[in-house]
């Protein structure tokens, strides 16, 4: 089970995602456990004022230190009383922090702990958030979003459909991209043709083993062109390697293009 605290000051941008779907499902299968705190019910003023404008000036909004120790606070007094060594996981998604990775997504389906998304907004929350709770910072990826919901949300969804049992197929997890760090392979569905196109030939002929040979070339086909960092240190098996050099011929090239090549 896979136990999540999302705070935030927007619990309405995050409780429609994860009451849909995949991660409806997943936790009415008991795989997950999601709960929302808005941070304003942890603020001391009538007002209920969770931002105030920042020291020494300058444009925006800064997050208010008080209410976010105060939440983290009341987590570890809920859960110390309801379940022994129930550490809290704290991470702040931030675009300083660390990359986030198929690997991360892996770590946090397999943490023991509860997941404690601390989310950010404005122009930043105050330093002594980092100082006093030394959450981990996450980041989604090089480029800036106007809160740490959304990160929050992908970190989830990430590890979610990762756990046994929540996709369908249990293979499905597994055989898509990254599990081995490679592209998917096209995929068909009925009818034989639309718009003129056509199915591949081989995926109509029932031979399976013809099948799994022309989707593990047609992955690698696909990283070739479009991700060839990824082929780049990775140990090929003969077959992988035999494919490779196929496709290498076909798309006009001797070897693989090096990361950093155009593609
Ligand atoms: N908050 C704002 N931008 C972000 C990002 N790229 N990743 C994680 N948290 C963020």
């Amino acid at each position: 089970m896979m136990r999540c605290e999302i705070l935030t000051l927007f619990p309405d941008m995050v409780r429609p995602v994860v009451s849909q779907s995949m991660l409806k499902r997943a936790q009415e299968k008991g795989l997950l456990e999601v709960r929302v705190r808005n941070l304003r019910d942890y603020t001391l003023d009538r007002h209920q004022v969770a931002d105030d404008a920042p020291y020494g000036g300058g444009a925006g909004m800064v997050m208010k230190a008080e209410p976010i120790f105060r939440a983290v606070e009341a987590l570890r007094r809920e859960y110390r009383e309801s379940a022994p060594g129930s550490a809290l996981r704290l991470l702040l998604p931030s675009p300083q922090g660390r990359p986030f990775t198929q690997r991360f997504a892996e770590a946090l389906r397999d943490e023991r702990r509860r997941l404690v998304f601390l989310c950010g907004h404005y122009e930043g929350i105050d330093e002594r958030v980092r100082l006093g709770l030394a959450p981990e910072e996450v980041s989604i990826g090089d480029y800036i979003l106007t809160g740490g919901e959304l990160p929050a949300l992908v970190m989830i969804d990430a590890a979610v459909r990762l756990i046994p049992g929540v996709l369908g197929d249990p293979e499905s997890a597994q055989s898509e991209s990254f599990a081995d760090s490679l592209l998917d392979f096209p995929q068909y569905t009925r009818p034989p043709e639309v718009r003129g196109l056509t199915v591949p030939e081989v995926l109509l002929s029932g031979n399976h083993e013809a099948i799994r040979r022309w989707r593990r070339k047609e992955a690698l086909r696909s990283t070739y062109r479009k991700r060839p960092d990824l082929l780049r240190d990775r140990l090929l098996s003969d077959e992988d390697r035999r494919l490779l050099d196929d496709i290498a011929r076909e798309e006009g090239r001797e070897t693989p293009v090096k990361c950093g090549e155009e593609g």
